[in-house]
């Protein structure tokens, strides 16, 4: 789909968008071509339940004598209400509608909205809105029949002030291609994408000026990474960490943001297996490296001016004659031994020395990992919130707004010592699960805690928000790459020069 700017001007042809906002009051763009219809709008509305709330469509065919196909009225609701996350929403909305109704061009005159939001946003938001729901995970689809495909080829996207629009886009689009390398990642079959090929394609972020050095097994055995080892000792594709940087502010003296991510290709669980019903679920759990990676992509496609590390520890857990098993105890690299009395509760393995050596390597402002860690955090959140656990209110406050400000929310939980206390181990320093099921997402961030020395720090459980099996306005269903807009935005926000 090729989405384009121009200043208001009513098409000939194609399907063409108006605002309407609450109560049936049509913007000017709307009244002309209630005009030039001899008020077919007018009278469309009141045939239907459409008064221009938001989120509502009116969709009509357009009359005869028109050349245009289709006219939709798009709700904008109260007009000083109106932010960026519901312009991108309707944007969404608008294209699903457009494929549905098979229309090939549509133009999209959206007036100037009282209250701040300013023409050339409204028109940048809702591009951005509708290249983020164009989505879609098909290169496995090959019989694929043409009716089957989006048949939207061309957006126009009207406003006063279109090289503002255009300038801001050009902006978003960026972070549009950091989520779509992320769903892509997070998409890819295990026999696809295993810690070597994730590695290779973290790699081609060098193309944006990311340095990205891969650590092999030897590297990390010479390190003292025996945690994060142990997990991919059973498969037969070796272990990787990557290690991303991105100096978008050479002159900074400060040390670098840190951003972590849970990279497990695959999780049968390991010795501890999974059972078989919904097992192929575990193919995105490398959903938060696949987060990391595609931010770095975000973050260098701006050119953002920050320095940035992203780390990614990257393995499969698998069952073999390799494999480590429960009760085994394996050293980390921060020196403490971990008791592994279960194989499945194993990103908080592979988060353990992937912490340790971010810190020891780059004394960082602060790290934020993000993982799949736990199917407890969809039973505490659901699919609506992930989890955010953090040993400094500074950066949970920042974290929060910031979701709340793109949408993709997180909820603060609690770290306590009592929670620690469960994890210690009779036979080794630490053990990897607690025992029971209460509190599973808290001790499984208690056990990444005991790796974070005094550095800020915060998890985010992505378990439930990684995956979604229904469509939203932004989101198809599918990965959703849960993590990068919200990061993107915290770091733009705070800590960009
Ligand atoms: N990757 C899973 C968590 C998960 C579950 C993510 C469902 C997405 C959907 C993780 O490695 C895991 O298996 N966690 C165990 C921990 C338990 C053994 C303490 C869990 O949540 O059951
Ligand atoms: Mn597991
Ligand atoms: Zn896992």
């Amino acid at each position: 789909m090729k989405i384009t700017f121009g200043e208001t001007a009513l098409p000939k042809s194609g399907a063409v968008v108006v605002g309407v906002s609450e109560g049936s009051k049509l913007t000017p763009s709307a009244a002309e071509l209630d005009r030039r219809t001899g008020g077919v709008l007018k009278r469309a509305i009141a045939a239907s339940r459409f008064t221009g709330k938001k989120d509502e469509l009116l969709s009509i065919v357009a009359p005869a004598k028109l050349a245009l196909s289709r006219i939709v009225l798009a709700g904008l609701g109260k007009p000083s209400a109106v932010t960026a996350t519901q312009i991108q929403a309707l944007g969404g909305t608008l294209l699903a509608h457009l494929n549905t109704a098979g229309e090939t061009a549509a133009t999209v005159a959206l007036d100037p909205i009282e209250g701040g939001f300013d023409a050339g946003d409204t028109a940048a938001n809702l591009a951005y809105g509708a290249r983020l729901r164009s989505y879609r995970f098909d290169r496995y689809r090959t019989k694929e029949k043409p009716e089957q495909k989006p048949t939207l080829a061309r957006l126009a996207v009207q406003s006063a002030n279109s090289s503002h629009a255009k300038r801001l886009y050009q902006k978003l689009e960026k972070i549009a291609d950091g989520v779509f390398f992320t769903r892509d990642l997070v998409s890819e079959p295990a026999n696809v994408l295993y810690p070597e090929t994730l590695a290779a394609q973290a790699k081609e972020l060098h193309a944006l000026g990311v340095d990205v050095d891969i650590l092999d097994e030897k590297k990390m055995k010479k390190l003292g990474m025996g945690s994060l080892l142990g997990v991919g000792q059973g498969s037969v594709h070796p272990s990787r960490l990557v290690v991303m940087q991105w100096k978008g502010n050479p002159k900074a003296k400060d040390a670098p943001l840190a951003i972590l991510g849970k990279g497990v290709t695959f999780d049968t669980g390991g010795i501890s297996i999974k059972p078989a019903a919904g097992m192929e679920d575990m193919k995105w759990d490398m959903a938060g490296a696949g987060v990391v990676i595609g931010l770095m992509k975000a973050l260098a496609g701006r050119k953002a001016k920050v320095n940035v590390v992203g780390l990614v520890g990257l393995v499969e857990n698998m069952p073999s004659g390799s494999a480590q098993r429960p009760g085994d105890i394996v050293t980390s690299m921060s020196g403490q031994t971990i008791e592994v009395l279960n194989t499945d509760a194993e990103g908080r393995l592979v988060l353990a020395d992937v912490l340790w050596y971010c810190q020891d390597r780059f004394k960082p402002r602060f790290m934020i990992d993000l993982a799949t860690l736990t199917g407890a955090i969809i039973i505490a959140l659901g699919h609506e919130h992930a989890g955010l656990f953090s040993n400094n209110d500074e950066l949970a406050d920042r974290l929060a707004v910031a979701g709340k400000a793109v949408g993709e929310l997180v909820w603060r939980m609690p770290l306590a010592d009592a929670y620690d206390r469960q994890l210690d181990s009779d036979a080794a320093d630490v053990k990897n699960i607690s025992g029971g099921r209460d509190a599973g997402s808290i001790t499984a961030a208690q056990f990444l805690q005991r790796f974070v020395n005094k550095t800020p720090w915060a998890h985010l459980d992505i378990a439930g928000t990684a995956w979604s099996k229904k469509d939203a306005p932004t989101v198809p269903k599918g990965a959703t790459a849960f993590g990068v807009r919200l990061l993107e935005r915290f770091i733009a926000e705070y800590y960009e020069a």
